[in-house]
């Protein structure tokens, strides 16, 4: 396996990519990416300063300074500000889905993301990172799972909103990132397909992780 090789995995909201993600960093010794917490940062500096217009956004998402710090999990500070725990809520992801169909938002994330992984050595997870930020990858997984079973697990991390609101949620996140206009989850054609349910996230990891040592 090359040092340098980069693992992109894509998948809908609740299939276990960061978790996988981190596994498998933690296990070949790579950075890791996580694209979503971006598209997150500027979801909390939009609802904080009342951001609406796509203009508004597109210069919000030039300017956030956005960083990320090791730690488990990983730091994601904006701002100089650290937002790890802020940006998972339930309301932020739902923002980070209406901002990132922006494509003003996502040539800014876009732009960042590659220099990021330009470097290589790194495991990078999202909604186009196979087709768009890396789509030259050496290894592409498609992670999904059961729109239920991507929910329940939701609720499990957090059971501050009810099982239903947790579905409602993430058939509407689901919709706008798979119709959006600006790059929509796709997947791509060299993308092995991996099925996460009943299924641990060490045994997705392990999967992952064999595909990319036979490279
Ligand atoms: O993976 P996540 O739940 O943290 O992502 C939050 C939202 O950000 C997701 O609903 C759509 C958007 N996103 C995106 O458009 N492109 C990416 N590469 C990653 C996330």
């Amino acid at each position: 396996m090359p040092s340098n090789i980069v693992i992109a995995i894509d998948g809908p909201a609740g299939a276990g990519k960061s978790t996988v993600a981190a596994l498998v960093a933690k296990k070949l010794g790579l950075k890791i990416l996580d694209t979503g917490a971006m598209y997150r940062c500027v979801a909390l500096k939009a609802i904080r300063i009342e951001a609406n217009s796509e203009m508004h956004l597109g210069s919000l998402a030039e300017s956030a300074r956005i960083e990320f710090q090791p730690g488990e999990p990983q730091r994601v500070i904006l701002d100089g500000e650290d937002v790890t725990e802020q940006i998972r809520t339930l309301q932020v992801g739902k923002r980070a889905s209406e901002v990132s169909v922006f494509p003003s938002v996502r040539g800014a994330m876009v732009k960042r993301q590659r220099k990021l992984v330009e470097s290589g050595g790194c495991v990078l997870e999202g909604r186009d990172v196979t087709t768009v930020v890396a789509p030259d990858a050496g290894v592409k997984i498609f992670l999904t799972a059961s729109i239920e079973e991507r929910a329940r697990r939701r609720w499990l991390e957090n059971k501050a909103e009810t099982l239903q609101a947790v579905v409602k949620d993430v058939v509407e996140r689901d919709h706008r990132d798979y119709t959006r206009k600006d790059s929509p989850l796709t997947l791509s054609d060299d993308a092995v397909i991996i099925e996460s349910f009943g299924l641990t996230p060490e045994q997705v990891a392990d999967k992952i992780t064999k595909l990319a040592k036979g490279k």
